[in-house]
């Protein structure tokens, strides 16, 4: 049995003994009992936070329940020891956990704070091309609105836009660009008559990829060494890792990202996300709390961020 995946494993692998975890291999279907409470101990073994998940864990949770069923684990006990068993069956639940849920220009006050005054910033102080990360990107709605404006700002400087994300499906649909009126619900009409074809009576939705700056799109996971392209000029990273991650997880991955930020580059976070206590002087947008840019680093700051 791979016990370094189970955290806490002495205690649970005692629990889990005397509970008989084996799955039913048989064609019956199995009863899955899995609804939040078994969601929370699942998350807790995971050393994942209940708080990111709470609001968006009725998908997670249909997900969840399926992948059981599908290995034929009725408890969340059989299935943990089923995942530590099988390491190949990890990839599945690992993307039963993700959540892709985004939208063109979410939050506005940050695409405002980009627009007005971080855009503006690093074209005038890092020569070109302008280097930035879309982390975690879903299905491409942030990474293209953000060569949506930089097309509106017409900045004569080339921008190099990496787009990343761990879920392969997610990747393939963004190089796509093809999505749903709601996925629009915060683009002007002006904004989508310009960079979109609509088809299927306006219910359809595709990117003009010629009317913006080409984006190049990379399977990575944000737990892994960072794609090699940086330092980045500006991270967007946005309702992934500061929102599902927790612990030494957090901290190790939250490190790594800010260590390809340019000194001096901008770094946004989703809106209702807090930086994890870390050494590094990243100073918070005087205007709005999900902006922040990358200070000298000062060694005497060992903990939180100054914003
Ligand atoms: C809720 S979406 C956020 C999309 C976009 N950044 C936004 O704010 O609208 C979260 C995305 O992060 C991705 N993700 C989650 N964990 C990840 C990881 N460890 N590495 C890379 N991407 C991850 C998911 O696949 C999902 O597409």
């Amino acid at each position: 049995m791979n016990i370094v995946f189970l955290r806490n494993a002495p205690t649970w692998m005692a629990m889990i003994g005397r509970m008989n975890p084996s799955c039913d291999t048989t064609d019956k279907p199995v009863s899955v009992m899995f609804g939040d409470t078994e969601f929370r101990r699942l998350l807790e073994h995971r050393n994942r936070p209940w708080a990111g998940y709470r609001k968006v864990r009725k998908g997670v949770i249909r997900r969840l329940r399926r992948h059981m069923q599908e290995l034929g684990c009725s408890t969340v006990e059989q299935y943990l020891v089923q995942l530590a068993r099988q390491p190949e069956t990890k990839a599945a639940h690992e993307r039963c956990l993700r959540v892709t849920i985004s939208r063109f220009f979410r939050d506005r006050h940050l695409w405002q704070a980009l627009r007005e005054r971080s855009l503006p910033d690093l074209v005038e102080r890092f020569p070109p091309p302008v280097r930035i990360w879309s982390a975690g990107c879903a299905n491409g709605e942030e990474p293209y609105s953000l060569a949506m404006l930089w097309n509106e700002l017409r900045y004569p400087q080339t921008l190099d836009l990496l787009a990343t994300d761990a879920g392969k499906a997610c990747l393939e649909r963004a190089r796509t660009g093809a999505y749903s009126r709601s996925s629009l619900k915060e683009v002007t009409d002006e904004m989508r008559e310009r960079y979109f074809d609509s088809a299927k009576g306006g219910r359809r939705f595709f990117i003009r990829h010629h009317r913006i700056p080409p984006i190049r799109w990379r399977q990575h996971d944000l737990l892994d060494p960072l794609p090699d392209d940086g330092p980045f000029h500006m991270i967007l990273l946005r309702n992934n890792l500061l929102t599902y991650y927790q612990g030494p997880d957090l901290q190790v991955a939250f490190a790594r990202v800010v260590a390809a930020l340019s000194p001096g580059g901008w770094l946004a976070t989703g809106a209702h996300e807090r930086l994890p206590r870390s050494g590094v002087n990243l100073i918070v947008d005087k205007d709005c709390p999900c902006v922040y840019r990358l200070g000298a680093i000062d060694p005497r700051i060992d903990s939180g961020a100054s914003g």
